[in-house]
């Protein structure tokens, strides 16, 4: 048992930011309790001290490509198909190389563990043993992930596609094998088509079946782009809508938790769907404007009761920081309000705080929240101002974090463990 000591943010609803003074105590990986002062049977527990400095729930980044991470902020020039052409195909294709995953993959992760994410939904490529060594890294960090090995077999350079549903299937066996037999605690494996497009109807087929078989969860894109809707259609002719492609093989939730990034130009009926089958919607802001993909209606479901968090989706994305995509949704929240449709009023930054922390975390358990029984998953944060000279309030000081904070972590907690 330990104590934190700082000033604690978080979000108990969607429109609510509460922040308390004191001591959070840790039991066991799990919040024990708040108090302002430590009662007299606990003043013998370490406690770690951060008077005035801000903690955050741990942040759940529900979508990002760890095999993009070298041209983060970088490739802004095209929309989503060419980009995927141009630039995610020959990057991703060099993972071949289990020397280059390694360097590329190392780096990643250390940037990685130095934001406010401590829990994340990983594309990886179509390497087994490359995404083997980032579970690797990512396990040692101690940092929680869910990793996926791609499965591509259509519409992909040669030079990055597997050959047939069955060499496919095959080396997506060894990799769940592989997975369990090192016994990884954090780095957990989940499947992941990389979108429709990418994969044949049979090989989604036999994803749906290991899903179930294997136990695991699966992500992958939906509704990003209107070409790529059109696209959807022609490939699979004898589906009515996007979401059914998944649906179909049973991959979009229910009893295979789900994680579904973009969900721009979902229909009614996908929405629908999304939110009786408890699809998690991954809102990806920077991503959505950088690859001109579109402005998703993220006040909705938040304000409707979907599950929605955020997710960075680099290097669509150009920041791991998930206070710039917090940032980010909330500005696109005002252009779809100003520019598309009137029906849903902004986001407010205390709504994205709770995307980033509460919507995403909730995928993982019992996270987001300092609460008695959720994990302790927590970043201590130094502010760009000096809050107590310019004397600012609560919901300021968030917002001033998000619009002009580094992200940087200057400590983090995972369940209980403190990994930075
Ligand atoms: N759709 C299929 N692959 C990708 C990808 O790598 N990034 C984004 N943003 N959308 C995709
Ligand atoms: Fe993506």
């Amino acid at each position: 048992m330990f104590a934190v000591k700082g000033t604690f943010f978080d979000t108990p609803s969607p429109d609510a930011l509460r922040m308390r003074e004191g001591y959070l105590v840790v039991d066991n990986g799990r919040i024990r309790c708040f108090c302002e002062t430590l009662p007299l049977e606990l003043r013998c527990i370490e406690v770690l001290d951060y008077t005035g400095k801000m903690i955050v729930p741990g942040m759940s980044d529900l979508h990002l490509h760890a095999s993009q991470y070298r041209y983060t902020g970088t490739a802004m020039d095209v929309a989503l198909i060419d980009w995927l052409s141009n630039y995610a195909y020959p990057e991703e294709a060099r993972y071949a190389d289990p020397d280059y995953a390694a360097r590329l993959y190392g780096a990643f992760t250390q940037d990685l563990l130095h934001t406010s994410t401590t829990r994340s939904c990983i594309f990886a490529t179509i390497h087994t043993d490359a995404t083997l060594i980032l579970q690797d890294l990512l396990e040692q960090s101690g940092m929680v992930a869910y990793v996926g090995k791609l499965n591509i077999d259509r519409n992909s350079p040669d030079y990055y596609r597997e050959a047939s549903p069955e060499a496919g299937m095959a080396e997506t066996i060894r990799w769940i094998l592989t997975s369990r037999s090192r016994g990884y605690q954090y780095a957990l494996p989940m499947i992941t088509p990389r979108f429709t497009p990418s994969v044949t109807d049979e090989y989604m087929r036999r994803l749906g079946e290991a899903a179930a078989e294997y136990g695991l969860p699966m992500q992958s894109h939906i509704s990003e782009n209107t070409d790529e809707i059109a696209w959807v259609k022609a490939l699979c002719p004898d589906t009515s809508y996007y979401y059914e492609t998944y649906s179909r093989y049973g991959l979009f939730g229910g009893t295979t938790p789900t994680v579904m990034a973009h969900c721009i130009y979902s229909s009614p009926e996908e929405c629908r769907v999304m939110k009786e089958q408890n699809v998690f919607i991954a809102h990806c802001p920077t991503s959505n404007e950088n690859v001109i993909a579109g402005i998703a209606p993220a006040a909705m479901y938040l304000r409707e009761g979907y599950h929605v968090g955020l997710g960075s989706d680099i290097a669509g994305g150009h920041t791991l920081n998930l206070f710039a995509v917090m940032a980010a949704a909330v500005q696109m929240s005002k252009l779809r309000w100003k520019f598309l449709s009137s029906d849903y009023a902004p986001l407010s930054i205390i709504e994205a705080f709770y995307m980033a922390t509460v919507g995403g975390g909730r995928f993982f358990g019992k996270v987001g929240l300092f609460e008695p029984g959720y994990e302790f998953d927590a970043a201590v944060l130094n502010e760009p101002v000096n809050h107590s000279v310019i004397d600012l309030r609560p919901e300021e000081r968030l917002e001033i974090y998000a619009y002009r904070g580094d992200g940087k972590a200057e400590a983090k907690f995972v369940s209980g463990r403190k990994i930075l």
